[in-house]
């Protein structure tokens, strides 16, 4: 696996790969990586020749009082993984590399999307996100990237941003990774002690519920948002910061679910924020 920290080690090594014939597929990460992520290197596979990991944990995509600096970091290991996974490059760039003025002074923000669901109570985080997938896509010029739907929001705003700006290039959205229980796989997981960690699961049981309410026919939003909350409610110790039901592309709530209608949550376990999404089918 190479390794590239540069910008300009990366722009080479996808010249010298496509060259030679390469379709290349970028996996846009944050590091820490799980299952989840490896995943969507398999799913990157299936779509290229050569598959680029960026592992960067983005200042710019966090708030004030976010986790920015305790986000946990270990290179060595992420890029232990990535390679055993396949991964054909791994671009690490140190945060001057990105941002040699400290910030971005162009951002790059889809405004009414940015601000539902996660965007309301993390104002700035998306715009942070799309100025630095942005600047990915320009410095690697993917024929494809690859990103999750565990994310759900942020891959909506990314595809609209590929789409609103002509970027050359086809965004892929792969399941959602969970561990046996049904968590959502999250580098933020690692945060959860070990009680916590255990109510976590109930997060998705709540998802299930509404998803098992929708099969029995219920259409009523208001009807699957509460049979989520109780499933979530019952175990105690979660803080809900939303529960909704959106539609799929634009995000908003609807009063009546169909299919493909979005179930989002985010809640706080013991301090630590996760987010699950389920899609109605
Ligand atoms: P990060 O949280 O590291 O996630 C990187 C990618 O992995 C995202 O596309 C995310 O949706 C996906 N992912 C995380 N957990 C997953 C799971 N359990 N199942 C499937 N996919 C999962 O998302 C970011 O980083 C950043 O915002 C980034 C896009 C890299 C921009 O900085």
């Amino acid at each position: 696996m190479k390794r590239l920290t540069t910008i300009a080690a990366a722009r080479a090594y996808v010249a010298a790969e496509r060259r030679a014939g390469a379709r290349i597929a970028l996996v846009p990460t944050m590091g820490a990586l799980h299952e989840g992520h490896l995943q969507l290197v398999d799913h990157a596979r299936r779509h290229a020749d050569r598959v680029v990991m960026s592992v960067f944990v983005n200042p710019l995509q966090f708030g004030p009082t976010e986790d920015f600096a305790r986000y946990p970091r270990d290179l060595e290991r992420d890029a232990g993984l990535a390679e055993a996974r396949g991964v054909d490059a791994a671009f690490a760039p140190p945060v001057e590399e990105m941002y040699p003025d400290g910030d971005s002074g162009v951002i790059i923000s889809a405004p009414g999307l940015r601000d539902r669901l996660c965007g309301a109570f993390r104002p700035g985080h998306f715009d942070g996100v799309l100025t630095v997938v942005a600047k990915l896509f320009n410095i690697v010029t993917p024929d494809v990237a690859v990103f999750g739907q565990k994310d759900y929001q942020q891959a909506v705003l990314i595809r609209r941003m590929v789409r609103d700006l002509d970027f050359p290039l086809r965004i892929e959205v792969a399941p959602i990774v969970r561990e046996s229980d049904g968590l959502a796989m999250s580098s933020r997981n690692a945060y959860l002690a070990a009680r916590d960690r255990a109510r976590a699961a109930a997060l998705y049981r709540g998802l299930r519920a509404a998803h098992d309410a929708w099969r029995a026919g219920e259409r009523d939003v208001a009807a699957l948002r509460s049979a989520a909350r109780a499933a979530i409610e019952a175990e105690g110790g979660i803080d809900v910061q939303y529960l909704e039901v959106v539609h799929p592309e634009t995000l908003e709530g609807v009063d009546r679910a169909e299919p493909g209608s979005v179930i989002a949550v985010a809640a706080f376990v013991g301090g630590t924020r996760l987010i699950d999404n389920l899609i109605l089918d």
